[in-house]
């Protein structure tokens, strides 16, 4: 137990050694050939007494193959090579760097339920990234490297058949706009998202406008997604974009918001919701707690439906 115990206090830093040979290009190196430490070294310009550490640290978390002193890509690290077509490689970057800083001070946002990323970096999440273009391309490089699995399935959830257009509001770089114009050809689909987000995201086959949903949403879709926007802001804010939602909505169109509602899922949430709340002074609610938000702007829920083991659909009509 006590062993466990002391293992434990230094598990992550196995992820900082992974995600640390990301951002030193070390798996893109070995993708192109196997070397040993000191050609690794030699190559990304590092020094060889630390990088044949880092190898072995990744040789003995199964991120590495080694034979005759010799350093090859395993499955895993295949997985974190930037041109791989079910690439991870930003989602691994992803949770180092800020987010990381901000979880450092975790005990801040439990004494006051407010976000630590905000108190150390001195503005919102999406305000900080929208001023760094790295790091929101980043981020939405991993946005994207989840959405492209997790909304593989959303076309078959919901029935877009007779609907003429569609609109993404915060689509990000386009992964689940892309997925339902795939399925629905002959719709329009609109991604919305800022203006930074927009010139950099997918825009093959739909129609992209930049904005601000705290100000305006386009009035262009008689269907709007709102997919793991709510969990990024708290109630205050979140009651803003759907008043904004429903003004963009023709009468009897259609909401749907997309969340990991906790009370519909075996999984609990709890650690997610404390990353919420450092990043973004949020958490995940349950559907009971989305309804009630979503409602109180006029919106009449119709329906749940599960997407995935994490996320369920929440349709509304106006
Ligand atoms: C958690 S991501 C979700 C992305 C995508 N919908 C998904 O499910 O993967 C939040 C999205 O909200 C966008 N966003 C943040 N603030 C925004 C604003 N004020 N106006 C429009 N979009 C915004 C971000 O750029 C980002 O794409």
């Amino acid at each position: 137990m006590k062993d466990k115990l002391k293992s434990f206090f230094t598990e992550h830093w196995n992820y900082m050694a992974v995600s640390t040979a990301c951002k030193l290009g070390v798996f893109e190196a070995l993708e192109q050939q196997d070397l040993n430490p000191k050609e690794l070294a030699d190559c990304l310009n590092l020094q060889e007494k630390q990088v044949t550490m880092l190898l072995n640290v990744l040789r003995n978390i199964d991120f590495l193959k080694e034979e005759n002193g010799m350093y090859s890509l395993s499955k895993k690290s295949l997985l974190l090579t930037e041109n791989h077509p079910e690439s991870l490689k930003y989602a691994c970057l992803n949770w180092s760097g800020e987010h990381w800083n901000a979880w450092q001070d975790l005990e801040y946002s439990i004494q006051t339920g407010a976000s630590s990323f905000t108190k150390l970096y001195g503005e919102n999440y999406f305000d900080y990234l929208n001023n760094h273009p790295d790091k929101l391309n980043q981020y939405h490089k991993a946005m994207y490297e989840y959405a492209r699995d997790d909304y593989k399935e959303l076309p078959n959830k919901i029935d877009l058949s007779i609907a003429n257009s569609v609109i993404d509001i915060g689509g990000g770089y386009g992964a689940a706009i892309s997925a339902i114009k795939t399925f629905y050809p002959n719709l329009t689909c609109y991604l919305f998202d800022l203006e930074k987000v927009i010139d950099k995201a997918n825009k093959k086959d739909v129609l992209t406008l930049k904005g601000n949903f705290f100000e305006a949403i386009p009035k262009v879709a008689e269907v709007q997604i709102l997919s793991r926007i709510l969990h990024d802001w708290n109630n205050e804010k979140a009651a803003i974009i759907l008043k904004n939602c429903f003004d963009a909505l023709p009468k009897n169109g259609t909401l749907y918001i997309i969340e990991n509602c906790s009370d519909k899922i075996a999984i609990d949430l709890s650690l997610l919701s404390l990353n919420m709340t450092v990043i973004c002074e949020s958490y995940e609610r349950t559907s009971v707690e989305y309804i009630q938000t979503v409602t109180s702007v006029g919106f009449t829920f119709e329906s749940d439906i599960k997407l995935n083991e994490l996320q369920t659909i929440l349709k509304f009509k106006k």
